[in-house]
């Protein structure tokens, strides 16, 4: 079988020479901070092999594979060494060991990855010895749990394949208008009415269809949530939730009517697209915002929380005397700038609990708040605004990690999709820090601002400002994804090409990548992933 590792370390050279693995298999941890990945990495070769792998606490001598620390490497990185004696892998932190164990699993036959133990297998790795470490600290997938909701076990899967790319952010979209999916004990409403929508349209959009008749609903408890959080964690993957506001609120304008600024008692969407229906921007909303989220950062540890801020539409807010009375009496200019005062004042809230605030790149357009992070996904130009006036940013832009889109420009061969063309090419060839920003990509982002804080042309970064790009983040937003199935149909491969961009600094070559992605694509059948095949 051919050496393929995805993503590609940095540096990896292969020796001639093959260490076997046989029953005798044992390993040794002398560090304790690492035994739980000793124990993960354990469990996984027995599930495969059947065979039991003692860890013995201390001393390598005869043991087959030996996690070790050393300290001298940058966070996540690993080195890892396998020749005649066995398998050594170090580590200054339990992330390098992780990332260096789903290396090492990659090193055997794809049946590794079995989770029941395989027979008539010649279990063994080639000598190799690799340096690693990632390029960016963010390599995230956002899950879109609204439009259709992803059970507990779909969402664990789905870690496991963002671990075995060494993808480390699951950002975790849990509200919107089709349907709130997280359990608020303070306004119980919220998933009693906002879980549940009476039906979802069927079709594309665009071909008027109807609906279905059937109720669609599901919402994660908070000890489901919590159970979720602690598996990622094992996995050293970060979950930032996303609350949405103050557009994208239906479900819980549906829940609590006094919220949105008609008064009206709407329903949850069952169609798809951006509504009128908004958050308005008064004290008691912004209460509200505030003892949501106040539950949400008691559930999520992560440094981070995403506050959505796309595609707020501005008619009611316009329409509506009593919020222009507040326009004024805020200050700011128009209703751009009331977002960006609301946003602005959740923002404080966060940051006062330790937290940094993540928006869509519409963020920008009412003033970024302090410390937020951009998520730039109307194209890159967002992301370049963004790290210019100092804020982190991240790269989501649609027309290579919206994964939601078609995976190729032959539609007819295709299950349906919102639209668009994002071919695994496209994934793998983008490039998180820009060297140049075409007409489309501004014209996308800022095209109706009057003095746009950025051109087409050349882009200049200074390595400061580079180091203000977090990372890549793939999108898998659920319109079109109604089953568990669809979202890995949609995610892989071109979730594999994100993750590659985003870990690894290897020069890329798209040949040699697909090369190795036929190997890879065999782990992810033995894991039962219904990905789309190559061309
Ligand atoms: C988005 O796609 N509305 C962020």
């Amino acid at each position: 079988m051919k050496i393929a590792l995805v993503p590609e370390p940095v540096e990896a050279a292969f020796p001639e020479g093959r260490l076997e693995i046989g029953a005798s298999l044992s390993g040794a941890c002398a560090d304790d901070a690492f035994t739980r990945e000793a124990a993960f990495l354990a469990e996984r070769l027995r599930a495969a092999t059947g065979f039991a792998v003692p860890v013995q606490k201390s001393g390598g001598d005869g043991a087959t594979i030996v996690i070790e620390r050393d300290d001298a490497g940058a966070p996540e990185s690993y080195g890892l060494e396998v020749g005649a004696d066995g398998a050594v892998l170090r580590a200054g932190s339990r992330a390098g060991i992780f990332r260096g164990i789903q290396t090492l699993l990659q090193l055997f036959p794809p049946a590794i990855h079995s989770r029941s133990a395989r027979t008539g297998i010649v279990w063994g790795v080639p000598f190799a010895r690799i340096s690693d470490r990632p390029r960016f600290a963010w390599r995230g997938a956002m899950l879109d749990a609204s439009r259709h909701f992803a059970p507990v076990a779909f969402v664990k899967r789905f870690l496991d394949t963002m671990a075995m790319h060494k993808l480390n952010v699951f950002h975790w979209h849990l509200t919107d208008d089709q349907g709130w999916r997280i359990e608020i004990k303070k306004y119980p409403r919220l998933t009693e009415i906002g879980a549940r929508r009476r039906e979802t349209m069927v079709g594309h959009y665009d071909a008027g269809q109807g609906g279905d008749g059937i109720p669609h609903s599901g919402h994660y408890t908070q000890d489901e949530i919590r159970d979720i959080v602690a598996y990622a964690a094992e996995r050293h993957i970060e979950i930032v939730p996303e609350i949405d506001m103050p557009g994208h609120m239906t479900a819980a304008v549906a829940a609590y009517p006094e919220l949105g600024c008609t008064g009206r008692q709407i329903e949850v969407a069952t169609k798809w697209g951006i509504f009128d229906d908004i958050l308005q921007p008064n004290e008691s909303v912004i209460r509200f915002c505030c003892d949501v989220l106040s539950e949400v950062i008691g559930l999520f540890p992560s440094r981070f929380v995403h506050l959505g801020g796309d595609e707020a539409v501005k008619t009611q807010w316009k329409n509506s005397p009593a919020i222009q009375a507040m326009i004024r009496d805020a200050g700011v200019a128009d209703e751009e700038e009331m977002q960006g005062y609301f946003m602005g004042r959740i923002n404080a809230f966060l940051r006062e609990n330790g937290r940094q605030m993540v928006g869509w790149d519409e963020i920008i357009e009412g003033g970024a708040p302090d410390g937020s992070v951009i998520m730039s996904w109307r194209g890159v130009s967002g992301a370049v605004a963004a790290v210019k006036a100092g804020h982190e940013a991240v790269m989501a832009p649609q027309k290579a990690t919206y994964l939601d889109n078609y995976q190729s420009p032959h539609h007819e061969n295709e299950p349906l999709a919102i639209g668009g063309a994002v071919t695994l090419r496209n994934s793998y060839e983008f490039d998180p820090v820009p060297r140049a920003l075409d007409e489309e990509d501004v014209r996308r982002t800022f095209g109706h601002d009057a003095k746009p804080p950025v051109q087409p042309g050349p882009v200049e970064l200074s390595e400061k400002e580079k180091s203000l790009i977090l990372g890549v983040q793939g999108q898998l937003w659920r319109e079109y994804l109604p089953q568990s199935t669809d979202v890995e149909y949609m995610a892989f491969p071109r979730l594999c090409a994100l993750a590659e961009i985003g870990w690894s600094s290897a020069a890329k070559d798209y040949p040699r990548f697909l090369e190795r992605l036929e190997v890879h694509l065999k782990r992810l059948d033995v894991m039962g992933v219904r990905y789309r095949a190559l061309d």
